[in-house]
């Protein structure tokens, strides 16, 4: 059981959910089997706001919030190296679980092979780096899903593991003095700039923008 909350880790039909009365959650890699075509990865944002001109490939990109995965599923099967941090526990073992399910599927084994996860807080991770990452990638926020209210109410489960961000000047410093080439922060579309820190750019979609600073 989830220290503050009546959350439970399930094991579901071999996949480990979050689960509270009558509600559960899981990670999913094959609902985003659609996006990962490479024409189709090089019109998704995060990969547009990920990659550098005249580097070759692999680019390596440390994303220092790693939630349930699902942009750094997107840069893993565009052929970026991805490390990935996660803080919390129940979070952690959710999207190491999906992980290790698509590593069954032949469709996605490729890309997460790429992707590489720990359980450890990316700001203490990011200050002793041995390795510098070429980018590192920023979501601190879990974004509101309004689609519908199923998946609205499964999403409110991980929300409710989400602690505020409360660090981001720690967390963007940290940042800034480990990637070697950029910094991209994922924020919502009218959002503040992260710790008000202005970019050198931005990229701009419907409801997300992705904030880049060159280092
Ligand atoms: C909005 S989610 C990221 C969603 C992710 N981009 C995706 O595509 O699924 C933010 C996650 O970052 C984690 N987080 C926030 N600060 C962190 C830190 N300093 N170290 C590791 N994880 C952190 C939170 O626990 C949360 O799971």
């Amino acid at each position: 059981m989830h220290k503050e909350t009546d959350l439970k880790l399930e094991r579901i039909d071999g996949r480990l959910s979050l689960v509270k009365q009558d509600t559960v959650f899981y990670g999913d890699f094959t609902k985003l089997k659609k996006r990962l075509t490479h024409a189709n990865l090089t019109h998704e944002m995060p990969v547009k706001a990920c990659r550098i001109k005249n580097k070759q490939m692999p680019v390596s990109v440390l994303d220092a919030t790693a939630g349930m995965g699902e942009d750094a599923l997107l840069l893993a099967a565009f052929g970026f190296n991805v490390t990935l941090y996660e803080r919390d526990e129940t979070i952690y073992k959710l999207l190491s679980d999906t992980i290790e399910r698509a590593k069954e599927d032949a469709d996605l084994l490729k890309a997460v092979s790429r992707m590489t996860l720990f359980y450890e807080d990316s700001i203490k991770a990011m200050r002793e780096l041995k390795e510098k990452p070429d980018v590192v990638y920023l979501d601190p926020m879990f974004p509101l899903r309004t689609k519908s209210g199923l998946v609205k109410k499964k999403f409110q489960l991980i929300h409710e593991l989400e602690k505020p961000c409360e660090d981001e000047n720690e967390l963007l410093e940290a940042a800034l003095s480990a990637a070697l080439v950029r910094v991209v922060i994922k924020r919502p579309l009218k959002g503040e700039y992260l710790a008000g820190v202005k970019p050198d750019y931005s990229i701009e979609g419907s409801t997300i923008r992705y904030d880049c600073i060159n280092r």
